[in-house]
């Protein structure tokens, strides 16, 4: 295991279960994003996704789930991915142990290869889940979409006294369009599964404020840790492959202060473009 530290952001090369053990404290952290291995075979640079049997999968997931309810402070907030065909499992486990307030889809489109026989998957579960329904920080205000009325000039309320323009904002439902990272795209990294920013985006303006601290337990490309940066939060990734690690270190500018006395030392991949959070929206809904 290697820890790398700079201002308020801390990023672990080692494996999930050892350092939420070992390295986060209980009841610290105010949210958890986590997006691990979905046991559908991807190759994340020669770690193969994919568990002997369901059952071994399934049970190494709850392990971690445990952990990080564990550290997961009492007013605090997670949200799990895993593939649609998990996460029937993940939402009975995690039934009994918080709140699930939200299901949310994430819906995209792709101009990949498309299934013929039967109709392929064009989404992605999100578990949305508190500890406490009665105290937990949900900013709506931040995170308003446009509320499409169909109408080309705006609707008018002529119920109130004084008759009101209707609200073209409203707090989005749980199905989400967020374009996919492809290569082309300024935020790409190189990685099967990156997240996109706009995606981390809405989940930490929505459920942190600046300050808190937020664990993303399997980073990648530490989008979550970026976005984290980019919006005032502090930030924990983990990571058990050394190239995302680096592409980590890259993304929050830590090469510096991280490469003196380690052995990472062989980076050479400069990138200087900076995503700016809120310029990418959803493409449509
Ligand atoms: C679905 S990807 C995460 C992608 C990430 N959300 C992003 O935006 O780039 C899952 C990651 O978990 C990492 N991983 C797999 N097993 C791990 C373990 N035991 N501990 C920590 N990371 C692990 C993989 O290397 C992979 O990068």
């Amino acid at each position: 295991m290697q820890e790398f530290r700079h201002q308020e952001h801390r990023i672990y090369l080692g494996d999930a279960l050892e350092v939420l053990a070992e390295k986060i404290l209980d009841e610290s952290i105010d949210l958890i994003f986590v997006d691990p291995p979905y046991n559908i075979g991807k190759n994340f640079n020669g770690f193969k996704d994919k568990w002997r049997t369901d059952e071994e999968y399934l049970n190494w997931c709850y392990s971690w789930i445990d952990l990080c309810l564990k550290k997961l402070k009492p007013t605090g907030s997670i949200y799990i991915m895993t593939s649609t065909q998990f996460m029937p499992y993940f939402d009975i486990y995690l039934r009994g142990k918080i709140k699930i307030l939200s299901r949310i889809v994430w819906a995209y489109d792709s101009s990949g290869v498309q299934a013929k026989k039967y109709y392929g998957s064009m989404y992605e579960p999100i578990l949305f889940g508190v500890k406490n329904p009665k105290n937990y920080t949900f900013n709506s205000d931040k995170i308003l979409v446009e509320a499409k009325t169909g109408a080309t000039r705006k609707l008018i309320d002529y119920r109130k006294p004084i008759p009101k323009v209707y609200s073209s904002q409203k707090v989005p439902g749980n199905v989400w369009n967020f374009v996919r990272v492809r290569y082309k795209m300024n935020e790409y990294e190189e990685h099967p599964t990156q997240k996109p920013v706009a995606l981390l985006e809405r989940i930490i303006k929505a459920s942190s404020n600046p300050g808190d601290v937020i664990l993303d337990p399997f980073s990648g490309t530490f989008t979550t840790s970026y976005v984290a940066k980019l919006l005032n939060r502090k930030s924990i990734g983990i990571e058990i492959n050394e190239d995302y690690v680096k592409i980590g270190l890259r993304r929050l500018k830590m090469i510096e202060s991280s490469l003196k006395n380690n052995k990472l030392k062989k980076f050479v991949k400069q990138k200087s473009t900076v995503i700016t959070p809120s310029l990418f929206g959803e493409t449509d809904g």
